[in-house]
């Protein structure tokens, strides 16, 4: 084998590898796109699903000013509804001693109450969220 054959021959093996590397690559991206969105969970055990779609939607937890900002502000900026208003924090303290204090009021924002909807509107967030944006609003 001359060398121009030889270089030749190396190059192929190399466009051969590559293209099959490439292959399996595209291969199991389309495997993680087929995967169904949901995943069954059982309790008692980790939930993999539950953190791969939280990621899907946004990665990491949310902080409490941009959950405030974007779903609850809407009525608290103002106390529009009688809701307690933004940073009136002796409104705040006198619901949370009302509910046992702050897990009280995240358990009545979640589940809702009155003209307050469940999850103040905003329905994807995680029961932390909740707990930082009721922080963020009242500053308990
Ligand atoms: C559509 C208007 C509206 C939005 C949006 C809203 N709230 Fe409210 N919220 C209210 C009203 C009205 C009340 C008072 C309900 C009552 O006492 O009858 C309230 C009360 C609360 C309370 C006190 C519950 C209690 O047990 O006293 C918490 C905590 C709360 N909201 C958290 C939130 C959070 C967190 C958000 C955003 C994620 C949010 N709210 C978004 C209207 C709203």
């Amino acid at each position: 084998m001359n060398w121009t054959k030889k270089i030749l021959v190396a190059n192929a093996a190399v466009l051969a590898l590559w293209a099959v590397s490439a292959q399996a690559t595209t291969n199991e991206a389309i495997a993680e796109r087929l995967k169904p969105v949901g995943e069954v969970c059982i309790q008692g055990q980790e939930c993999k699903g539950v953190g791969a779609v939280a990621a899907a939607a946004g990665g990491a937890a949310r902080s409490g000013a941009d959950v405030v900002a974007k779903f609850c502000n809407a009525c608290h900026g103002t106390g529009l509804l009688n809701s307690p208003k933004n940073h009136d924090t002796a409104a705040w303290k006198a619901r949370a001693d009302a509910k046992g204090g702050l897990d009280g009021l995240v358990k009545s924002a979640i589940a809702g109450l009155n003209a307050m909807p469940p999850k103040g509107t905003c329905s994807d967030c995680s029961d932390d969220e909740m707990r930082a944006a009721i922080q963020e609003m009242s500053g308990l």
